[in-house]
């Protein structure tokens, strides 16, 4: 299968020079069509930066980045902003909705940008809004609404046109568990009809919900594995343990206990830190 993504040693350097910050580090991954990940790290670990890249939003500063078999670094700024209304749909870190505009305005403004006709207009704003539930609510301004309603118009923004993908930056942050399922619910759906669904979160839970997890810390990719039961490329196979660190296999752990729920933890003990095997390392040092 074609790679969608297919990125090579991108770097990001914010202000070269001596305040320079690395914002991606040597960063290579490969995403197919049809797969949900999730790109997870803590603030300021480079999710963004990687959001803008991939969506074609920012250029790196070197590295190879071919999408869907292009080389972004060859296309003009109008073929990029034609891949980008083309092919993906962005929900922003925010809803980024226009205050005054009610929930079918907003969700129309990008098409109107892109020249649909009138008509055609109204039904896929509408289509798109009945998707995550809001046909009742078409008429509403963003101040009339709560936040998940806020961000499912957004993500009714990002879906209109059925791009084949879709970058979500942090869909679920500051919402309630509610409001997060709901999310996530409308995600998952997206996913099952086919969309490709590139989703960044700080969130261990919500990160267990995608198929496959890439967690990047400063700047670098440090792991890159399959959540579910299907069978994985060699390349694709999570690390066994010996080869991880122990701050890896807490993460780890705490990953699995977002899935089967906390209180089914064997040690369930919230402040202690779960107990690691002795790794090879350790082993060969002969410490203990
Ligand atoms: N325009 C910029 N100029 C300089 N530094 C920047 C710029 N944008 C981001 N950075 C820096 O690059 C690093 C990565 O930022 P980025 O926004 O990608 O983080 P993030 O993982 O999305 O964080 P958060 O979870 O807080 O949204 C940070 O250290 C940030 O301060
Ligand atoms: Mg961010």
């Amino acid at each position: 299968m074609e790679k969608l993504v297919s990125m090579q040693d991108i770097c990001k350097i914010y202000n070269p020079g001596e305040n320079e910050v690395r914002a991606l580090d040597h960063v290579s991954i490969d995403i197919y069509p049809g797969e949900f990940v999730a790109i997870i790290g803590q603030s300021g670990s480079g999710k963004s930066t990687l959001m803008n890249m991939i969506g074609c939003l920012d250029v790196p500063t070197s590295g190879t980045y071919i999408l869907h078999g292009a080389d972004v670094s060859k296309l003009s700024d109008d073929e990029l902003s034609d891949i980008r209304n083309r092919e993906i749909g962005f929900i922003f870190q925010g809803f980024n909705l226009i205050a005054n505009l009610t929930a079918k305005e907003n969700v129309e403004l990008p098409l109107i940008y892109r020249g649909v006709p009138q008509k055609e207009r109204h039904e896929l704003s509408e289509t798109a809004l009945a998707k995550v539930g809001l046909e009742k609510r078409m008429t509403h301004r963003p101040s009339e609404m709560s936040g998940g309603q806020q961000q499912r118009v957004a993500i009714a923004r990002a879906i209109a046109q059925a791009p084949p993908v879709i970058l979500a930056d942090e869909p679920t942050g500051n919402l309630d568990s509610a409001s997060s399922k709901e999310i996530l619910g409308v995600l998952k759906q997206l996913h099952s009809e086919g969309r490709t669904i590139i989703l960044i979160t700080h969130d261990n839970g919500i990160a267990a919900q995608a198929k496959r997890v890439i967690r990047i810390m400063d700047g670098k990719i440090v792991e890159d594995f399959q959540n579910s039961g299907e069978t994985l490329k060699e390349e694709e196979k999570p690390k066994p343990a010996e080869n991880r660190s122990e701050q890896e296999l807490s993460q780890l752990f705490d990953d699995a206990a977002a899935v089967i729920g906390k209180e089914n933890r064997p040690d369930a003990q919230p402040e202690k830190q779960p107990e690691v095997q002795e790794t090879k390392e350790v082993e060969e040092n002969g410490r203990e």
